[in-house]
């Protein structure tokens, strides 16, 4: 009899459970598993979304990337040294790719061993038709300063704002070397949001070097997330980087090492990443190390644990300084503390430049958090100092701001000049629902328990 009851209560526990977690899949059905149509294209015969990335040769190795029409065919990219006068011809390798809704031939040219510290002028043609003009430099390998920009998720709408915003970022950082992307640059895998991508980065990606890492929004949605081959034939730097199904990629410049992760994945290729990421950082013997990640390692939505528990030790291990992070359309800024509360390395960040803003919780180990708006910031490497800085994209107002000082063998210090700089919380409603009254309400309990920041 008592067996039968224990039985009796098993089979209605799972029963309720296998209920609660068909109710939950219903409601977040369209979250999980819709992908939104693409709607049919065609693609012209001239060359189109032409656009710098780094290769896997050495800092001085470029790679060229573009589209056009719908069959691969001869093509090349015409490379002049602008120093020497020198022009020679670069062949491309061509790839079409069927998507949903459409087809189109995508086209990488490998330009290795370019002279450091020279300008080049470049064109792609496909058969006759060639692209204008464009030009780039290059720089002394292994020195001890430059600077690049770095965005969060961008995703944005269809005639979006994020052209007019990153060529002001660049008009106020000429220096700027290149751009670094967290991942969700695009909303969608469609054809229509990889074009506002393309729009978004008009003037920028054709003269400074785009590195973008993997985010969710880059995946069809389903019970395994599938990236499509589009995605790794536009930054092609992963056709060669890549392990297995990992667009894995690191690069070495000047004296900083970059290492690039793709944390959208499931557990094993996670566990793939992990053994990557464990042999290069071991290998690495740059004075900076920065992670380029997603999903935040220290989530501001109670997220991610998965990807924290498989790299986030390794990272403390083998003193990664930088986490460029993404994916929770916020900033956030924490530096680890010794035990004494003195700040050091790692320092992790999450930014966005998204028109999408989440509603995130204030966890007491973050240092600073901003809402309702977008960043960018920039990262200046000068000898023994790498110093961040976060700007609000709107007014280009300094938004955060910290040093990382790396002084003989001595441990990291951080000067943190961002807690003098006030928070900026204000957020309203859209409607009554009770997520944003407790999410208006937990700004409240922060700002009353940090007045000091606000
Ligand atoms: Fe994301």
């Amino acid at each position: 009899m008592l067996k039968f009851v224990k039985r009796h209560k098993l089979l209605s526990f799972i029963i309720v459970l296998l209920l609660a977690f068909g109710v939950l899949t219903a409601l977040r059905w369209n979250i999980w598993f819709y992908n939104p149509p693409e709607t049919p294209y065609e693609v012209g015969k001239t060359p189109q979304w032409v656009h710098l990335t780094f290769g896997n040769g050495n800092e001085n190795s470029r790679y060229v990337s573009w589209m056009c029409g719908e069959e691969p065919y001869e093509a090349k990219v015409e490379l002049v040294n602008l120093e020497k006068g020198d022009t020679s011809v670069v062949w491309a390798a061509g790839e079409d790719f069927q998507s949903r809704a459409g087809k189109a031939a995508y086209y990488s040219a490998k330009l290795n061993d370019l002279e450091p510290n020279s300008v080049y002028a470049y064109r792609v043609s496909v058969e006759n038709q060639a692209s204008e003009w464009y030009q780039f430099r290059t720089y002394t390998a292994s020195r001890d300063r430059f600077s690049f920009l770095y965005v969060g998720d961008v995703q944005d709408t269809i005639k979006g704002q994020t052209n007019r915003l990153l060529k002001e970022a660049f008009r106020r950082n000429p220096d700027a070397e290149f751009l670094v992307c967290g991942g969700d640059l695009t909303e969608r895998p469609t054809h229509q949001y990889w074009q506002e991508t393309f729009d978004g980065l008009d003037s920028i990606c054709q003269y400074k070097p785009l590195l973008n890492v993997t985010g969710n929004h880059d995946y069809l949605k389903g019970v395994i997330a599938e990236l499509e081959m589009r995605f790794p034939l536009i930054f092609s730097y992963f056709l060669d980087s890549k392990v297995g199904d990992n667009m894995v990629y690191t690069m070495t410049y000047g004296n900083a090492q970059f290492f690039v992760l793709d944390s959208n994945r499931e557990f094993f290729y996670l566990w793939t990443q992990r053994s990557w990421l464990k042999d290069k950082l071991s290998q690495s013997t740059a004075k900076w190390k920065i992670l380029v990640i997603h999903h935040p390692l220290y989530s501001i939505k109670g997220n991610n644990l998965i990807q924290k528990w498989m790299f986030n030790g390794l990272v403390q291990e083998y003193g990664v300084d930088l986490v460029l992070q993404g994916h929770e359309h916020a900033y956030a800024r924490r530096t680890t503390k010794n035990d004494d509360g003195t700040q050091t390395t790692p320092v992790y960040t999450i930014s966005h430049c998204s028109p999408k803003n989440y509603l995130i919780d204030f966890d007491d180990d973050f240092d600073k958090f901003g809402i309702s708006s977008r960043y960018y910031q920039t990262v200046h490497v000068s000898r023994d100092t790498l110093s961040l800085a976060t700007y609000e994209v709107y007014g280009h107002t300094l938004y955060d701001s910290l040093n990382i000082v790396k002084q003989d063998s001595m441990p990291a210090r951080i000067d943190d000049y961002g807690k003098n700089i006030k928070e900026y919380l204000e957020y309203t409603p859209p409607s009554d629902r009770s997520k944003y009254r407790k999410f208006q309400q937990r700004i409240e309990e922060y700002k009353k328990k940090h007045p000091e920041r606000v």
